[in-house]
């Protein structure tokens, strides 16, 4: 990486770095956890995606799995670039070159591939006049809130690490994201970041606090159960002729098969 990383300060946080980066991330976490226990008992019927499928189907077919695939993406690429420190990446073999490289490439195509995905699925809800009267309030807030998330995020990386001088956030942004999990704050390591990634990462912290309220809670009950769940049997409701019972079975039960 050719950019000078910007250093930790060692020197005390003013109050309104207090209240940026350790009062508003611990109260949106807190609203992240209560919020979320609170949707559980309250609503679990609606815990769900609440998908428009059978409204519209020719853009939900392509953005659906290109913002889901992007994310994905995305997610990996945080857990590593902030949840992991780069004296064990380093430590692991993978230079700060090869660690920079791969982030900036796998980061923009998934960055890419999270807009076009999402820009169909807000495309479709602005353009369809069904799904858009079945835009809640919920979706008012995290539509919008989402896309500026994102929108943020990979302006950054495009400003900074693919066209721009290069900038290491692992030594400022990720101190501070790592600090508030252990319980140690260090709000005086991100106010120095660029402006992108302060503001992409106050809009992520504003998106937790917003996701036990929304359609996001269906990633926490992603159907992992149909991979291993038995086989459906399906029986007509007629009664069997003797053409097409056999050994006391019908056709149909033993042509069981998974539901679609
Ligand atoms: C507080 C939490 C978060 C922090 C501290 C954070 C930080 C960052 C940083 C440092 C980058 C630049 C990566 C690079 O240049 O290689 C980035 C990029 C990005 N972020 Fe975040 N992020 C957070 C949460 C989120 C969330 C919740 C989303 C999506 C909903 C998101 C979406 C993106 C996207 C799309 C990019 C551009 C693609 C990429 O480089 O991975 N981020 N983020």
């Amino acid at each position: 990486m050719n950019a000078v990383p910007a250093p930790v300060a060692a020197a005390s946080a003013s109050s309104a770095d207090l209240l940026l980066w350790v009062a508003i991330p611990y109260i949106c976490l807190a609203v992240f956890v209560v919020g979320h226990i609170w949707r559980y008992r309250q609503d679990q019927f609606g815990w769900t995606s609440r998908t428009t499928q059978l409204l519209e189907h020719r853009w939900l077919r392509w953005g659906s799995p290109l913002f889901h695939l992007g994310a994905f993406m995305v997610i990996a690429g945080h857990v590593v670039g902030l949840a992991i420190p780069d004296a064990w990446t380093e430590a692991v073999g993978i230079t700060e070159h090869t660690y920079h490289t791969t982030a900036v490439w796998a980061g923009s195509v998934a960055g890419v591939a999270m807009v076009a995905g999402l820009g169909m699925l807000c495309a479709r809800r602005l353009l369809n006049r069904q799904i858009r009267r079945g835009t809640d309030r919920s979706d008012k807030l995290l539509f919008p809130l989402l896309s500026v998330t994102v929108v943020l995020g990979i302006t950054a990386t495009a400003a900074h690490n693919v066209f721009g001088a290069g900038y290491d956030y692992r030594s400022t942004v990720s101190v501070w994201f790592r600090g508030l999990f252990v319980l140690q704050p260090h709000p005086e390591a991100i106010s120095g970041a660029p402006l992108l990634f302060r503001l992409h990462a106050m809009s992520a912290f504003l998106l937790f606090a917003a996701w036990p309220f929304t359609r996001l809670v269906h990633v926490w009950s992603a159907p992992i159960g149909y991979l291993a769940r038995p086989y459906l049997v399906y029986r007509r409701r007629t009664t069997p002729t003797a053409a097409t019972a056999v050994g006391g079975r019908t056709r149909s039960a033993s042509g069981s098969r998974r539901a679609a």
